[in-house]
C-alpha cells in the first residue's frame, strides 16, 4: 500500500507521521514544492521508526510526482492555512489554483489512486478536484466530517465530564464554522442520548463549540491546526487501505442523495478498499433538514467562485 502526502507543512507531515505510526501501509512519499523540506520531513520521521516501532518507508520529493507514481491513496494538504480572523472560504483564491495542478499531476501518475482533498474550503477544493480530474465519485473524498465530529465529542466529553470513549456523534455538513451540522439529537453516551445528562442550552453551547473549533484553535496557534486533522485522515487512510467498511462523515459528490444535488458536502459514507462504498441516508429531523440544505446553500455559494 503506498500513500502519497501533498503538502509537508504541519497538517502534512502530521499526516504522514500518524499513517507511518499506525503501521500499515509499506510506503508514504511526502511531497513539498519547498526545495528540501519533504525530504527532511521524512528523513526526520523515518528517524523516529526504530522508536516509535514501525516500518513504514517515508522518503521525501520536492515537486517531482515521478516518486508518488502507482500511489493507491493520496492526500492534498497543499495550500495556505488561515490566519486567525479569516474564514476557510477566504483562502479560495490562492488554494483552488493549487488543487488543480496538485490532483491532476497526482492522476497523471496514479491513475488509479483514490484522492483524500484537506486543503480548504475543503468542501470546494473536493468539488473541484472531481472537476478537473473526472475520477468516479467513489475515488474522491472530502476530509472535513471526521474532524469535526472528533472535536464534537471532545465537546461532548467535556460537558458530560466523561472519557471520551464513552461518547459517540457525528457531525456532518460542511466544513465551515457556518455549515457544520452537528447531530446532538443522536449523540450517545455508552449507548444512552446525552439529552438524558444535558440541557438543550449545554447542547447549544456544544453545538457552537465544535462549529467554531477550527477557528478557537487558529485563534490559539496563529495558523490552522494540524494533529487532530492529521489524525483524522490517517484514520479515513486505514479505513481505506485495511478494507474496514468503517462509517465516517466525509464530503462526497452528491446526486439526489439527501435530495442535493451536484455538490461535495459531507455525509455518512462507508469506506473501504473502493473509497467511497455506500453514502449511508439517515433520517434527519425538520431542523437536521434545514440546517443541512442551508449548509448546501453556502457550499453552493463558495462553488459558484471558482469560475467567477
Ligand atoms: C481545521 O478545521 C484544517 O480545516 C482544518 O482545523
Amino acid at each position: 500500500m503506498k500513500v502519497t502526502v501533498v503538502g509537508a507543512g504541519a497538517v502534512g507531515a502530521s499526516c504522514a507521521e500518524y499513517i507511518a505510526i499506525k503501521n500499515f501501509a509499506s510506503e508514504v512519499v511526502l511531497l513539498d514544492i519547498k526545495e528540501g523540506f519533504a525530504e527532511g520531513k521524512a528523513m526526520d520521521l523515518m528517524q523516529t521508526a526504530s522508536l516509535n516501532g514501525f516500518d513504514t518507508k517515508l522518503t521525501g520529493s520536492t515537486s517531482d510526482y515521478s516518486k508518488t507514481a502507482n500511489s493507491d491513496i493520496a492526500v492534498i494538504t497543499s495550500g495556505i492555512p488561515r490566519k486567525p480572523g479569516m474564514t476557510r472560504e477566504e483562502l479560495i483564491g490562492i488554494n483552488a489554483g493549487i488543487v488543480k495542478s496538485v490532483a491532476a499531476s497526482l492522476v497523471e501518475h496514479s491513475p488509479n489512486v483514490i484522492l483524500i482533498v484537506v486543503s480548504n474550503p475543503m468542501d470546494t477544493m473536493t468539488y473541484l478536484a472531481h472537476q478537473v480530474t473526472g475520477l468516479p465519485k467513489n475515488r474522491i473524498i472530502g476530509m472535513g466530517g471526521a474532524l469535526d465530529s472528533a472535536r464534537f465529542k471532545f465537546r461532548l466529553a467535556e460537558a458530560l465530564g466523561a472519557p471520551i470513549s464513552d461518547v459517540d456523534g457525528m457531525v456532518i455538513g460542511g466544513h465551515s464554522d457556518k455549515g457544520m451540522v452537528p447531530l446532538t439529537r443522536m449523540a450517545t453516551r455508552n449507548s444512552v442520548l446525552v439529552s438524558e445528562f444535558l440541557t438543550e442550552e449545554r447542547l447549544n453551547q456544544v453545538k457552537e463549540d465544535t462549529k467554531v473549533g477550527g477557528a478557537t484553535l487558529t485563534k490559539l496557534l496563529g495558523t490552522s491546526a494540524w494533529y487532530a486533522p492529521g489524525a483524522a485522515v490517517s484514520g479515513l487512510v486505514q479505513a481505506i487501505a485495511c478494507d474496514q467498511k468503517k462509517i465516517f462523515p466525509c464530503s462526497a459528490l452528491l446526486s439526489g442523495e439527501y435530495g442535493l444535488n451536484d455538490l461535495c458536502i459531507g455525509v455518512p459514507v462507508v469506506l473501504g478498499r473502493n473509497g467511497i462504498e455506500k453514502i449511508v441516508e439517515i433520517k434527519l429531523s425538520d431542523a437536521e433538514k434545514a440546517h443541512l440544505n442551508e449548509s448546501a446553500a453556502g457550499v453552493k455559494k463558495t462553488n459558484g467562485l471558482l469560475n467567477a
